[in-house]
């Protein structure tokens, strides 16, 4: 088991680079499961869940090559697809429910373990569900698998979700894009994503329009073609090196990034006393202080996003001030914060609250990654603790964040993999 050791007291400063989001290209390599032949995705780092995503598409028939070079992955995707996607995948990584959407439409069945609960929340399908039945598909709950099957093809309707949910939103999107008629997607979600694998959807001939808006309307059309697509800058790795430069009192230039995704962070920042100044490709964030503390909401898109709460309860941890955050996506999201307590930090939850007094420096204990971004937030306060830090079960950090000790190094900080 590898684990990171932190000390702390570093300002980082210096470029960072950002790659392709993880949560942009798993979904984007389950849509091509849509299209027979051959598809080629850009700008796709080297992180554990590709790899994961990368042999859930070989058991489903396709081959998948990882050119680390030039950050491409190329898909072939035979004409003939096999349509279960086991347990062992599916509990390392929630996003294989991805693969419902576009089984189910290109062969008529789809067989996909239930993700059970993870370390954030319940997390329910209902949504999927529901929106698929809507479309025509039978689906039920056999032996801890979902299998939804449907005879000739789905057919367009009307889906009302009753939340923006992302997962929910992207498999009913795939499974319309060949159906029979007009499907419209009703309070649909409107994060970056979406639209990046709406783009992709639009590149392989699918009708859509509305993307990035709440309602998203899809005219089935009989077959797609392989495309190629560049995925979009990760906002959640480039949200991460922003809070990096504003808690350690730094300044980092963060390339091949896109500050538009990430208004509402940044804005919370600037609040808390970080300038923020946009250049060509990318942003620079600079702190010469202490951050203030700053009251935060999480939202879906383009709300403040679930996945930066941590980051701003460690930023909120040593700011002066005190501050209260509220989870609004995930029930589960504040397991982590018992780690951030044995730093020193002091907060008190209640719900869905989080309330938060700052303290000059955190002091340093041994702590586990919890979730990939409760990882992430860990490491950025081990930056700020009076001491060396041991964070433990760091493959969760691995699942998102290319070469993290490495690029942390590189802006100076005193971080090892042992
Ligand atoms: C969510 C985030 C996404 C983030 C990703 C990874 C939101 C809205 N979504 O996407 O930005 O990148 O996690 O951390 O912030 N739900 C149901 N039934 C369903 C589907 C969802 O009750 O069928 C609930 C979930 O339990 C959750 C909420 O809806 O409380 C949002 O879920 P959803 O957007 O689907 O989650 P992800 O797709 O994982």
């Amino acid at each position: 088991m590898e684990r990171f050791e932190v000390t702390g007291g570093a300002r980082l400063e210096g470029e960072v680079q950002v790659y392709g989001a993880k949560n942009s290209i798993l979904k984007l390599m389950a849509a091509a499961l849509l299209a027979p032949g051959v598809h080629r995705l850009g700008n796709v780092p080297t992180i554990a869940d590709v790899s994961i995503m990368g042999e859930l598409l070989i058991r489903l028939g396709c081959q998948v090559s990882h050119d680390e070079s030039t950050l491409t992955l190329t898909i072939s995707v035979p004409d003939h697809l096999e349509h279960r996607a086991d347990y062992d995948l599916v509990r390392k990584m929630r996003a294989s429910i991805n693969v419902l959407g576009p089984l189910l439409t290109r062969t008529g069945r789809a067989e996909v373990a239930l993700p059970g609960g993870d370390a954030i929340g319940s997390r329910g399908l209902d949504f999927h569900i529901n929106g698929l039945e809507a479309l025509g598909a039978q689906v039920t709950n056999e032996h801890g698998y979902i299998i939804a099957t449907v005879s000739g093809r789905l057919r367009g309707t009307l889906v009302e979700l009753e939340f923006p949910s992302v997962g929910a939103t992207e498999n009913l999107l795939t499974a319309a894009v060949l159906a029979r008629g007009e499907s419209v997607i009703e309070n649909a979600a409107r994060e970056p994503d979406i639209v990046d694998m709406g783009i992709y959807l639009q590149k392989m001939g699918a009708q859509i329009s509305g993307l990035g808006t709440s309602t998203i309307t899809v005219n089935g059309v009989d077959a797609l073609h392989p495309a190629d697509h560049e995925a979009l800058p990760d906002r959640i790795v480039t949200g991460t090196w922003a809070f990096a430069a504003a808690m350690t009192k730094g300044d980092i230039t963060i390339h091949n990034a896109n500050p538009d995704h990430l208004e509402i962070p940044l804005e919370k920042l600037v609040l808390s006393g970080a300038v923020v100044t946009t250049i060509p490709g990318g942003l620079r964030v600079r702190m010469d202080h202490r951050p203030k503390a700053v009251d935060v909401m999480t939202l879906p898109y383009p709300g403040f996003p679930t996945d930066l709460q941590p980051m701003i309860i460690a930023l909120n941890s040593i700011a002066t001030g005190s501050a209260l955050v509220t989870e609004n996506v995930f029930e589960g999201r504040f397991m982590f914060i018992n780690e951030l307590v044995r730093l020193g930090a002091d907060i008190t939850t209640d719900g869905h609250h989080a309330f938060i007094k700052g303290r000059e420096l955190l002091s340093s204990a041994p702590v586990a990654a919890t979730d990939i971004r409760a990882g992430a937030a860990l490491v950025l306060a081990a930056l700020v603790c009076d001491g060396t830090t041991i964070i433990e079960e760091i493959f969760h950090i691995d699942r998102g964040y290319p070469r993290f000790d490495e690029q942390l190094r590189t802006l100076g900080a005193k971080i090892s993999r042992i």
